[in-house]
């Protein structure tokens, strides 16, 4: 890699057993449940990806002894719910959206000043929508643009169970108000129009919270204490996706990833990818720390583009660049709906797909919400260099493409990978052959 760019080549087909590193959202919800716990929680399968880092350094500004006992390994002395001390500085979120947006939460519960910031990406990125609710529990926060983007300032306040429903379907504004609701006096009830991502739910069940799932709502009491537990962290499906479409699009293709999440409100990119007629099984179906694990074979197949929903795009929310890619190796033309978030992620992932994939050759139409895209069915795309803005999922999405291209694909921006995903390269050179 020169520059942030990588050089990825065309051809190859990927056979074999894989696993991915762990899952991004679950491995920072066992280190903030850990933190706040009585006694000590051990990680494994932890994630150590840039995003993941600060998490950990978060906590550990706030005097949690947080050591890495092995690779993947996390022990967490707790410090109970009451137990964190007022950082010395401002917390840095770097990339991380669910770092922000949970600590918002949970921060605004203490009883000291805090300050969240992020990196040029993050400080973009909307906090109203988690500064509302909390602001509505008594919270006391505000930040730049009428607390609409970071840096946020708390400051300590006495918090309110209140009754909410979400305007948007976001897990990290969901958690962030289940977090405060920890401290606060009287149930705390989010409900959410479609159902988010439900990480959060299950970790705080495992932690021994007092929380309910009722359909679409969440309730949880004011908690006494937690009690710190063991957590064994799946691979991540969202690391995982590349992978699959890698295999799907390859011809001769044959690839087994083993211990994936398969949280039902995670699996949605296994869905789509069936319905565009890939071969994609799950096996070995078993529950580990309250959240569905299985192993993912996937055959080299050919597709057919399809039409997503808001519903079908929900559940693949992180995996857009993912689908995008595949509906551009589709037959036909691919409908992407519903999605506009997608506008407010760590880039603006509508446009940043749109501009590759019309680099790469892909006729396509940019929607407010979503994409109409022209697959090229059995072709090739175009190499050209790409940018990935900087975003770990547009790059590696892009760096898959490039196997299925004439002449191979630069991706610009290449070293976002660390954020969920270091040695993303390295293990997909390794797996593929030639
Ligand atoms: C996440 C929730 C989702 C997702 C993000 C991780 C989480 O974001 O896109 O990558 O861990 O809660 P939103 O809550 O903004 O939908």
């Amino acid at each position: 890699m020169e520059d942030d760019v990588i050089h990825i080549t065309p051809g190859g087909k990927l056979t074999g057993e894989m696993t991915v590193p762990g899952d991004k959202s679950i491995s920072h919800r066992a280190v903030m449940l850990g933190a706040v716990s009585e006694g000590v929680t051990v990680v494994k399968g932890f994630l150590d990806g840039a995003d993941n880092r600060a998490t950990v350094d978060a906590f550990m500004s706030m005097g949690v002894d947080i050591k890495r006992t092995a690779p993947g390994s996390l022990t967490i002395e707790g410090r109970g719910l009451r137990g964190l001390r007022e950082p010395e500085d401002v917390i840095d979120a770097h990339n991380s959206g669910t770092t922000a947006r949970l600590l918002t939460g949970l921060l605004s519960a203490q009883n000291f000043f805090s300050v969240i910031t992020g990196d040029r990406s993050l400080r973009s990125r909307p906090m109203r929508r988690v500064v509302d609710p909390l602001l509505k529990m008594g919270a006391c926060v505000c930040g730049r643009r009428d607390s609409s983007l970071l840096p946020l300032a708390i400051l300590p306040r006495k918090l309110t169970g209140i009754s909410y429903s979400t305007p948007v379907s976001s897990a990290q504004l969901k958690s962030a108000i289940l977090l405060a609701g920890l401290y606060a006096e009287g149930e705390t009830r989010v409900t959410e129009r479609r159902k988010s991502r439900d990480h959060t739910e299950r970790m705080l069940a495992l932690f021994g919270a007092d929380v309910m799932v009722e359909d679409h709502s969440v309730m949880v009491k004011p908690a006494g204490a937690l009690k710190g537990c063991s957590v064994v962290v799946p691979g991540d499906i969202s690391s995982a996706a590349f992978f699959m479409l890698a295999a799907l699009v390859t011809p001769g293709s044959e690839l087994l990833i083993k211990d994936v999440g398969v949280n039902p409100t995670r699996t949605g990119v296994i869905d789509v990818l069936k319905k565009m007629g890939g071969s994609v099984d799950c096996y070995n179906s078993r529950v580990v720390s309250g959240e569905p694990v299985a192993d993912i074979l996937v055959k080299s197949s050919p597709l057919t583009g399809v039409h997503i929903s808001s519903d079908e795009l929900l559940p693949a929310i992180d995996e857009f660049p993912v689908l995008c890619v595949a509906a551009a190796l589709s037959r036909g033309s691919t409908t992407i709906t519903g999605g506009g978030e997608l506008r407010v992620k760590e880039s603006d992932r509508i446009a940043a797909m749109s501009r590759a994939l019309t680099s790469l050759g892909v006729k396509n139409e940019e929607r407010s919400d979503g994409m109409i895209i022209e697959g090229i069915g059995a072709g090739l795309l175009k190499g050209a260099r790409v940018r990935s803005l900087g975003d770990h999922r547009v790059a590696m999405a892009l760096a898959i493409a490039a196997m299925r291209s004439d002449k191979g694909v630069e991706v610009e921006g290449a070293a976002s990978v660390e954020v969920s995903f270091p040695g993303f390269f390295t293990q997909l050179e390794n797996i593929r052959k030639g």
